[in-house]
């Protein structure tokens, strides 16, 4: 098969290199990428929102099997406008149409569909300018802290907890009234706080049936012991420890099968990956976010501990047979440590050399790009998040240490990464 995925992070490494992996594939190319992409096929000099080129791509290269790896081009409708092209519609499309991807690109609409499907999630109100005082009110009257997220994608930087009325107040002029997060902030949602370990489950759908992924943890907070600013991610791990068969089983009954189920009754095609973002509050799962792709760094352990083909995997999710496939996992646990440059996730210099690529052990990891580039003769920072090292281990404890002993051979200025990552299981 000819495969084109679409992204330039981590997770989008991780996905090349097990479908480079695959006897199924036969060529592979990667939009735009990254300096770690193009061991794995052929990276190419467009962006994941450019549908012209994509789409002229597409025909010219007798794409077979398009991946899209993160939710911008979805939210914007990608799959739709692939689809909709006759010279096209053959193609196999990993990734929802736009409709399906407002899970993810507008929480109002996430919201009322686990409310019309009964899946638990904290309890919440929408406002907008034309309701904003009622808003001022509820704010005032509602138990703290209180959560405020914009509706639409803000590049992960939307929701705000809020521990005083005033504070909250305040952040929800700011998104309403002065459009903090420009369109995206137009309608807030407000919910309840749920008090909670976070896990990330991962499903992927044929629209009908579904396979479960292996669960990670990623760890949100740039510093030490869960503090300071939210980011992407700075690390994961899989399995989590306190997951056990019984919480799954929870899982999978109040959460991923109404949402599998609600998708098809009400008519919306589906066939890619859900990212079921839970809060697990006294054993029982609350649906925090849907997103419509794979996590990044999840995907970088998550991937790791796919023994089954990926290629198979997503051929039998475009063509409606996921009830014939078994996923297997490696037992063993993977952990990632997320390298950043200084400053992220706030302001940041990119375009510093990266040494010492070459020494890291690939007996016993994987390094993963997320934001680099090759430029002249040299592999250079090109993002916040600039490398990952996965590892294996027994246990949690043993993988994270294999991987920071690894990260010890790279140097770039301003590298930083999170020396903790997995420490409540240690
Ligand atoms: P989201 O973009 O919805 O994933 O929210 C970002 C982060 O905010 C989540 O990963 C949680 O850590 C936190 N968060 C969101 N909603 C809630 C909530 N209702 N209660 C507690 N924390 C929340
Ligand atoms: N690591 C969180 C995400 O991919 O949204």
């Amino acid at each position: 098969m000819r495969i084109l995925l679409l992204g330039s992070g981590g997770r989008e490494h991780a996905l090349a290199l097990k479908i480079s992996q695959s006897e199924l594939c036969d060529e592979l190319f990667i939009a735009p990428g990254n300096a770690g992409t193009a061991d794995c096929g052929t990276n190419l000099p467009f962006s994941v929102t450019d549908f012209d080129s994509i789409k002229s791509f597409c025909k010219s290269e007798k794409i077979d099997m398009v991946l899209v790896g993160p939710e911008e081009p979805l939210v914007k409708g990608v799959t739709d406008i692939l689809h909709e092209d006759d010279e096209l519609k053959n193609m196999k499309i990993i990734g929802p149409p736009k409709k399906a991807a407002q899970l993810e690109g507008s929480k109002a609409f996430a919201k009322a569909f686990m409310m019309r499907h009964n899946i638990p999630t904290a309890t919440y109100k929408e406002f907008t300018l034309e309701n904003y005082q009622e808003g001022v009110t509820y704010l005032q009257e509602h138990s703290l802290p209180i959560v405020l997220k914009a509706d639409g994608l803000a590049a992960g930087k939307g929701v705000v907890i809020c521990e005083n009325p005033l504070e909250a107040i305040a952040e929800f002029e700011l998104m309403i009234q002065r459009a903090k997060f420009g369109e995206a902030s137009k309608k807030v949602v407000v919910e309840q706080f749920l008090k909670g370990i976070e896990i990330s489950v991962f499903a992927i759908t044929d629209g009908k049936n579904y396979v479960l992924l292996p669960e990670a943890k990623d760890y949100k907070r740039v510093g030490e012991g869960d503090t300071g600013l939210n980011t992407g991610g700075m690390g994961a791990v899989s399995p989590v420890p306190f997951v056990d068969a019984a919480l799954m089983k929870k899982i999978e009954e109040k959460v991923v099968m109404p949402t599998v189920d609600g998708l098809q009754k009400e008519g919306i095609d589906y066939c890619g990956f859900i990212f079921f973002g839970l809060m697990i509050a006294d054993g029982e799962p609350y649906m925090i976010e849907y997103n419509c792709r794979m996590g990044d760094p999840e995907t970088e352990v998550v991937i790791p501990r796919l023994k089954t083909d990926l290629v198979e995997l997503l051929v039998a999710a475009a063509d409606g047979k996921l009830d014939k496939i078994k996923v297997e996992t490696d037992t063993r646990t993977a952990c990632t440590v997320v390298a950043v440059s200084g400053g992220y996730p706030g302001d940041y210099k990119k375009g510093y050399n990266i040494k010492g690529l070459a020494d890291i052990d690939s007996q016993k990891s994987l390094l993963f790009h997320m934001g680099t580039i090759a430029e002249d003769g040299e592999i250079k920072t090109n993002g916040g998040r600039v490398l990952c090292i996965s590892s294996y281990g027994h246990s949690v404890l043993e993988a994270v240490e294999t991987s920071k002993k690894e990260m010890e051979k790279l140097f770039f200025t301003g590298l930083t990464y999170r020396k903790d990552i997995g420490f409540e299981f240690s």
